[in-house]
C-alpha cells in the first residue's frame, strides 16, 4: 500500500488499497492488537468481503497483515463476526496449546441470478495465533434459511460462550450459548429496541466498569450496542446502546434510553477486543453507509475507509444525567510527536501553522477553567478552526458556551470545490451540534486531525465524534480563538504534532 496521499490518514488505520468497511474479529493476545475487516481488496466499493488484517503493540501504529479469510466457495462472502481466544480448548481444535484462536462470522450466500440468497454463522479457527485460519469442515455452526442473519459476537460467560447475533430485519437480537463454540443454542430475543433504521447490524456485548466522580470502579455492568442503517437521524448509518444487566442467556435494559455513541455521523458497527475483559477498548468503522462509496478518496488515491481511533470506554451515572458511557481516547502517548505550543490565555487567539509537519496530524488539547456561569453571552465562544491557506478552505469546530446545545463541528468546507463535490449527502447537514449543557466552570476537549478525518472528545469523552472531510489543499492552520468569555475564565491550549503510523 502507499500510505502517502494527501487524504490517507497517518494515525488511523485504513487498508493498503481497496474498500473496507467493518472492523470484525478484534482481539488482544500477548501484547498485540489483532484488527480483521471486512474488505474488498478488489474493488472500491463493497462486495467480494474477505476478513484483511493488520496487528499494533499500541493500537495506532499498524502493521498490515495477510488476508485472513477468503471467500470460500464462489457466491458465498466472509461478513461480519467475531474472535475469541480458546484458552481452555473448549472447542477441541487445540490440544496442546492455550492460544487458539477461533473466529465466528456470518457466510453470506448469492444465488446465481445475484439475488441474497442464506446467511448462515460459521467459524474458522487458527493455531497461530490468528495470522492463519482453517475453515472448520463441518459449518456453518447455526444455519438458517434467512437472508437477513449476521454479525455474531461471541464473549465469554463463566464456563459457556455467549453469541448476540442480529435477525436485522426483523429488529432482532438473538442471544445463543455453547460449550465448544460449535453447537449452539437459542436462548432468548432482544427485540425492537432503540433506534430501528431499516435494519439492525453488528451487535456487540461487552462488560464495562463503572466508576463514580472520583474515576473509582464501583460496579460493572454490560452494554450493548447495536448499529442500524440506513435511517439514521442525521442520515446513513448510526450506532447506539444499552446499559443493562447480563445474566449468560438474557439482556436487560437499566433504562428504555437511546443513546447514541456518537454526535456526528461517521462511526459505524464498533467493536470491542476480545481479551481485554475490565478494560473495554473499542474501535469503529469510521464512515457512512450513504455516502462511503463516493468518498474522493478512492479516484484520487485507491482505497476507501479507516477506521476511528481506538476508544475505553466506561460508564458513570449522574443523579440528573443518569447513565453515560464514556468514550476517552485510548492513551495517545505512543504517537505524540513534538510539542508545538502550550499557551494559557483569557479571551484571545493562539495561531500555530503546522505546514512543516510531515504526518500533517495534530493532536490538541483546550481546557476552559474558571467559567462563571452567570455572565456567559451568547457570544461566549472557544473556536477550533482548522485552514488552508492554500485554497481558502476550513473545519471549524468549538463551544458556544451561552448556547443550548453549545459544540459544533462544521465540515462544510467542500462548499464551492466542484472537482471533488462527490454526492450530495456529503454536504447536507454538515454542522453537527453536541447536546451538552454549557452551564459548567470548566471544560475539556481533545481533538485528532489527520488529514481527511476529525475525533473530538468533550469532557472527557462524555460526547465525542468523527468527521470526514475532504479538502482539496491540505489544512495547515490550526487557531483557537476565545471570545466574550467572562473575567477569571482562562484557556490552556496544547498542540502536538502526531507521529505517522506509516513513515
Ligand atoms: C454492516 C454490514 C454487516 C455485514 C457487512 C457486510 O456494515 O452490512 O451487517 O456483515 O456490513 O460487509
Amino acid at each position: 500500500g502507499n500510505y502517502t496521499g494527501a487524504l490517507r490518514p497517518q494515525v488511523h488505520y485504513s487498508p493498503p488499497v481497496g474498500f473496507m468497511n467493518d472492523p470484525n474479529g478484534m482481539f488482544y493476545l500477548n501484547g498485540v492488537f489483532h484488527l480483521y475487516y471486512q474488505y474488498n481488496p478488489t474493488g472500491l466499493t463493497a462486495g467480494n468481503q474477505h476478513w484483511g488484517h493488520a496487528t499494533s503493540v499500541d493500537g495506532y501504529t499498524w502493521e498490515n497483515q495477510a488476508i485472513a479469510l477468503f471467500p470460500p466457495a464462489e457466491r458465498v462472502y466472509v461478513f461480519s463476526g467475531s474472535a475469541v481466544v480458546d484458552v481452555n480448548n473448549t472447542s477441541g481444535f487445540f490440544p496442546d496449546q492455550d492460544n487458539g484462536i477461533v473466529a465466528i462470522f456470518t457466510l453470506a450466500h448469492y444465488n446465481e441470478d445475484g439475488s441474497d440468497g442464506p446467511q448462515t454463522q460459521a467459524i474458522a479457527y487458527s493455531h497461530d495465533e490468528g495470522y492463519t485460519f482453517r475453515y472448520y469442515d463441518q459449518n456453518p455452526v447455526i444455519n438458517s434459511t434467512s437472508s437477513q442473519f449476521r454479525d455474531p459476537k461471541v464473549i465469554r460467560y463463566g464456563d459457556s460462550w455467549a453469541m448476540v447475533v442480529a435477525y436485522s430485519q426483523e429488529f432482532a437480537l438473538g442471544i445463543f450459548t455453547s460449550p465448544d463454540l460449535k453447537e449452539w443454542t437459542w436462548a432468548s430475543n432482544f427485540t425492537h429496541h432503540g433506534l430501528l433504521g431499516a435494519q439492525y447490524e453488528c451487535p456487540n456485548l461487552v462488560k464495562m466498569p463503572v466508576r463514580d466522580q472520583d474515576g473509582v470502579t464501583v460496579d460493572e455492568k454490560y452494554v450493548l450496542t447495536l448499529s442500524v442503517q440506513p435511517g439514521a437521524p442525521l442520515g446513513g448509518s448510526t450506532t447506539q446502546y444499552f446499559m443493562g444487566n447480563f445474566n449468560g442467556t438474557h439482556f436487560s435494559t437499566l433504562d428504555a434510553a437511546t443513546r447514541l455513541t456518537d454526535f456526528a455521523k461517521d462511526n459505524y458497527a464498533a467493536q470491542f477486543f476480545y481479551g481485554m475483559e475490565g478494560n473495554a477498548v473499542s474501535l469503529g468503522w469510521a464512515s457512512n453507509w450513504q455516502y462511503t462509496q463516493q468518498v474522493p478518496t478512492g479516484n484520487l488515491e485507491g482505497w476507501r475507509s479507516a477506521m476511528t481511533l481506538p476508544r475505553v470506554n466506561y460508564l458513570t451515572k449522574a443523579p440528573r444525567i443518569g447513565w453515560t458511557m464514556v468514550d476517552e481516547i485510548y492513551d495517545p502517548k505512543p504517537i505524540l510527536g513534538e510539542s508545538l505550543k502550550t499557551e494559557t490565555m483569557g479571551n484571545g487567539r493562539v495561531t500555530v501553522d503546522y505546514s512543516e509537519v510531515e504526518s500533517n496530524a495534530l493532536y490538541i488539547e483546550a481546557n476552559v477553567t474558571g467559567i462563571n456561569v452567570a455572565k456567559l453571552t451568547s457570544f461566549s465562544t472557544v473556536n477550533l478552526t482548522f485552514k488552508s491557506p492554500a485554497s481558502d478552505e476550513s473545519l471549524r469546530s468549538g463551544f458556544y458556551f451561552g448556547g443550548d446545545s453549545p459544540f459544533f463541528v462544521d465540515r462544510g468546507l467542500l462548499r464551492g470545490f466542484d472537482n471533488i463535490f462527490f454526492t450530495d449527502k456529503f454536504s447536507v447537514a454538515d454542522v453537527y451540534y453536541d447536546s451538552l449543557t454549557p452551564k459548567t466552570a470548566s471544560w475539556r476537549m481533545q481533538a485528532v486531525i489527520d488529514r481527511s478525518m476529525y475525533e473530538v472528545f468533550l469532557d472527557g469523552g462524555r460526547h465525542a465524534a468523527t468527521v470526514l472531510f475532504y479538502p482539496t489543499h491540505p489544512l495547515t492552520r490550526v487557531d483557537v480563538a476565545a471570545q466574550d468569555l467572562p473575567e477569571g475564565a482562562q484557556v490552556s491550549v496544547a498542540v502536538w504534532s502526531l507521529k505517522s503510523t506509516w513513515a
